[in-house]
């Protein structure tokens, strides 16, 4: 997905990539492969420990996507794995809003793995 959304809206893989709330760092290795200035942050610190122990070629940092501030900019923010979806209060999203506004410059792409409420999944029966 975030491939695609890569080649439509920037012609192709970005220079540089945020990913917030990477977890254990999976999908930065996937698209490392095409993107060698990726960062991934995430506040809980066993998760960056494995992401470093697992894929040291990534940098991985602690830290809460409500207050990071890395004083640059990427050509593309991510978030995927519902990570967004521990942000529940209105004034929290606009502390991570204003996270990727930070981090932006123009031309910066945001790719979100949100869940859809108006289009949940079926549950199962029983
Ligand atoms: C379901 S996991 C998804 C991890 C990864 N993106 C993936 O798809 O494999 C959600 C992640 O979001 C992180 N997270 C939740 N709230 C966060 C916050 N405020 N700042 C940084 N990371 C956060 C959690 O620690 C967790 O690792």
């Amino acid at each position: 997905m975030a491939e695609k959304l890569f080649h439509r809206h920037l012609g192709g893989f970005p220079a540089s990539i945020l990913d917030t709330g990477c977890g254990t760092g999976r999908d930065l290795e996937y698209l490392a492969k095409n993107c060698e200035d990726r960062v991934g942050v995430d506040y809980q610190e066993s998760m960056i420990g494995y992401a470093r122990k697992q894929r040291p070629s990534i940098d991985s940092r602690t830290g809460d996507m409500r207050t990071l501030r890395l004083d640059r900019t990427f050509a593309a923010i991510v978030s995927f794995g519902y990570a967004i979806a521990n942000i529940h209060e209105n004034a929290e999203l606009d502390q991570v809003m204003a996270t990727y506004a930070a981090h932006s410059a123009a031309g910066t792409l945001l790719v979100l793995e949100v869940i859809n409420a108006t289009n949940p999944l079926p549950l199962p029966a029983g």
